[in-house]
């Protein structure tokens, strides 16, 4: 477990008077379409300048800025608009140390990517496939987290892959691309695995049928089609067929649904019975787990579909209308729901713990496996609200009716778990303090202004 280093966040129950409804709120761009946008500058079919808009700037994003530069690749940020520009000096990185490293050639140059896997494990799936020879690395709490997931699919096509301290783990020096045309099976739902191995395929231009034993986040096969990439899907599969595409010069980013979950939560926890709209929001059904899994409980959640970006997400206006008067329970059950709201685990078990009946949120084993074991930080966080709540090894039980309270809350340095119990403290009278809170920055840095927006008291505090 990380130590906790971030300031805390400070929430008063209730929401503010001032605002009302029928409100709209912005809400940043996305996360993931953001890493595979800017990557993209990578693949073989890129134009010498790319311009990403609408990028999220959190510090998953932005950890990957430094690994392009040490690339050769130029990358400006102005405002929340990246300007990506190939054939640039690299600009080398400090190397991290690491004990028990063994040594790798001078000439590859090191790429440090921080805590972001998705990062990491996109980068190295697009070396594989250039043949860009290169060490990458990530923080300790990083280095700690598989990349054999993406590792032995990829060495199956024949990328020459060396893991440089502890097997299966962070560093690795990727010395050689892929060239074997063949399938391949990925034994986690994990998207950042796919997308690797799709990423290495396409940038090779090899034909590879991959298959999966779940459909998660599908941006890379979207992005890639939409780049003219000839990738068909079938049951269980998904194949590249060979093959180049062209990168278009612009590629527009889509609200964050994940972020939008927040506020969408938040309003709904309240329950005034106005309308809250998010717009420009990504409304790709395999993020959209969260607002469906409420919906079906019953809570009046909609979509207003607008149209296709240029990387291939279709966006659309969120509309939360109401509370969850309605709402008993929610229920996760199905592999292909739990990956539509992976993200939103600690969020959905915050907002089963205000709920009557019990809820119950499975096939998230792979949720052992994130920044935290966040099975045991949802459970750790709920459980210091005093909900009800018990870990299994794959899920969460979370019996309703336990009388929640309000006090010093841990977010385990974890920023789903930090927004997750900022969010539940919202509903909640009396103030509550998330530890280490503002660690939200990873993925949201204007958090607190958003959930302000809607009329959360959020404060951070800025002594520490
Ligand atoms: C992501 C995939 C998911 C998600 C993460 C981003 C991506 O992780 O949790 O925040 O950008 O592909 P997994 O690939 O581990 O499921």
């Amino acid at each position: 477990m990380p130590m906790t280093s971030s300031a805390d966040l400070t929430v008063d129950g209730g929401r503010t008077a001032g605002v009302s409804d029928p409100l709209t709120v912005t809400v940043a761009g996305d996360k993931s379409v953001s890493h595979r946008a800017l990557l993209a500058a990578l693949l073989p079919g890129a134009p010498e300048l790319l311009t990403v808009r609408r990028a999220n700037l959190g510090g998953a994003v932005r950890a990957l800025l430094p690994a392009m530069r040490a690339l050769g690749v130029a990358v400006d940020v102005s405002g929340d608009t990246l300007v990506v520009r190939r054939g640039a000096a690299p600009v080398p990185q400090p190397v991290r140390p690491h004990s028990g490293v063994v040594a790798w050639p001078e000439d590859a140059p090191y790429l440090q990517t921080e805590g972001s896997s998705a990062a990491a494990r996109l980068l190295l799936g697009i070396l594989a496939g250039t043949g860009l020879r290169a060490v990458v690395d990530g923080d300790e709490v990083l280095r700690h987290r598989p990349m054999d997931w993406l590792v032995d699919p990829l060495r199956v096509l024949g990328a020459d892959i060396e893991y440089l301290g502890e097997p299966g783990r962070l560093p690795v020096l990727v010395a050689g691309s892929v060239h074997r045309p063949g399938r391949v099976d990925l034994a986690v739902g994990s998207a950042q695995a796919r997308s690797g191995v799709l990423l290495a395929a396409v940038a090779a231009g090899l034909p590879v049928a991959l298959r999966h034993p779940v459909r998660s986040r599908d941006h890379t096969e979207r992005m890639l089609a939409a780049f003219g990439a000839r990738l068909t899907e079938s049951d269980g599969e998904v194949a590249h067929q060979g093959g180049d595409c062209v990168v278009p010069p612009v590629v527009d980013v889509p609200t964050d649904p994940s972020l939008a979950a927040y506020p969408v939560a938040a309003h709904l926890l309240w329950g005034h019975g106005g309308e809250l709209r998010v717009p420009d929001v990504c409304l790709n059904p395999t993020r959209l787990g969260f607002f469906d899994v409420l919906r079906t409980a019953g809570a009046d959640i909609s979509y207003e579909g607008r149209g296709t970006t240029t990387g291939g997400e279709p966006v659309g206006t969120l509309v939360a209308r109401g509370g969850l008067g309605r709402v008993r329970r929610v229920r996760v059950d199905q592999p292909a729901v739990l990956h539509a709201l992976i993200d939103e685990v600690p969020l959905l078990a915050a907002v089963a713990a205000t709920l009557p009946g019990e809820s119950w949120i499975g096939c998230a084993e792979e949720l052992r496996f994130k920044e935290t074991d966040r099975i045991a930080t949802t459970a750790g966080m709920l459980d210091a609200f005093g909900a009800d709540v018990a870990a299994v090894d794959d899920g969460l039980l979370i019996r309703g009716g336990a009388p929640l309270r309000t006090g010093e809350v841990p977010a385990f340095e974890d920023h789903r778990i930090a927004m997750a119990a900022a969010t539940l403290a919202v509903s909640l009278p009396g103030r509550t303090t998330v530890s280490g809170g503002a660690c939200h920055r990873t993925s949201f840095p204007d958090f607190a202004d958003v959930q302000r927006a809607v009329g959360a008291r959020i404060c951070e505090d800025t002594t520490s």
